[in-house]
């Protein structure tokens, strides 16, 4: 398919990871550190987001990266992640919106500030960071923007109600975006990703019905365990080569087709408008 083609039915354009900036938050996490080694390795300059400063400044010192301690469900902080990491080292090419956090339980027995965080850091925050970086990014013609988000927002696992609520609005969320910015110099990347051996799984493990289903999906082969350090290398692959979408394990791929087809038949329908095209215009000088 040819870069024209690829505009018009809203694929995304390549981005090269070697010498972009890339922002990447909730890098100290399981799947973070190596999101972090991976996009170094690949040449990338890399900004740092997460809360604790020590594992931050010793990832940073590790990967040659730039720490940038942030709290992403404080609003003031928030505001300043984009401006911060342009003013230390320069305009941000790609944006990494993997920092997030699980509540396993029912909603009833959450805890209404834990509720709020989580919507806070899992979809306010990442929505709020693409609303920061894309003007630049768009100015500059180049940009991409990457939403780590679940299978927990494709399907329903007892106890994670809540969790795949804002992992669904995170994948719509990247979707919508894909179709504002087909045909515009902006990437957009959807990671849809089952269970990782990581502390969070153990966390959400210790939810007996959510643990009884992870167990029958994994004894079934539908789901596989997957090694943070494949997930990043996927993830990066995935950035260079401009596709739009990345689910793992594979075998997961037939299902997610399905729960996206309402979204690819309403974009094929609206192929040849081109939002992006028609807010340039109208924000031209
Ligand atoms: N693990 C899985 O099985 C799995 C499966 C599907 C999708 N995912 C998604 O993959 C992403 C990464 O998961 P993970 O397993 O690597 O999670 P993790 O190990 O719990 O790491 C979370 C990261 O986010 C940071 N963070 C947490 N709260 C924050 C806040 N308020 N402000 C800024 N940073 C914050 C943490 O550092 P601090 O605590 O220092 O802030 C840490 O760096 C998440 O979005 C998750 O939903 C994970």
């Amino acid at each position: 398919m040819d870069a024209a083609a690829r505009a018009r039915v809203g694929d995304t354009g390549t981005m090269r990871v070697a010498g972009a900036h890339v922002l990447l938050t909730g890098a100290t996490g399981d799947i973070g550190r190596h999101l972090a080694s991976r996009l170094a390795q690949a040449g990338a300059r890399v900004t740092l987001v997460a809360r604790s400063r020590a594992p931050l400044d010793a990832l940073a010192a590790q990967v040659g990266g730039h720490a940038l301690p942030t709290d992403l469900t404080d609003r003031a902080a928030l505001r300043g992640v984009v401006p911060a990491a342009e003013s230390a080292l320069g305009p941000v090419d790609v944006l990494v919106n993997n920092a997030g956090t699980e509540t396993a339980g029912h909603l009833a027995d959450l805890d209404a500030d834990g509720l709020e965080e989580l919507v806070a850091l899992n979809l306010l925050a990442p929505a709020e960071l693409c609303r920061q970086a894309l003007p630049g990014m768009t100015a500059r013609g180049r940009g991409h923007l990457v939403n780590i988000s679940s299978l927990a927002g494709v399907g329903t696992v007892p106890g994670l109600a809540a969790y795949g609520a804002t992992k669904a609005g995170l994948t719509h969320l990247t979707s919508g975006l894909r179709a504002d910015l087909r045909g515009g110099p902006v990437g957009t990347l959807a990671v849809e990703i089952g269970p990782v051996a990581s502390v969070m799984m153990g966390r959400i493990g210790s939810h007996p019905p959510a643990a009884a289903a992870f167990e029958r999906l994994l004894q079934a082969r539908a789901l596989t365990m997957l090694d943070p350090d494949d997930v990043a290398r996927a993830v990066v692959a995935a950035v260079e080569s401009g596709r739009p979408t990345l689910r793992m394990p594979r075998r997961t791929a037939p299902l997610a087709a399905v729960t996206h087809a309402p979204r690819s038949l309403v974009r094929l329908a609206l192929t040849g408008i081109h939002p992006s095209r028609a807010r340039t215009a109208e924000h031209a000088p």
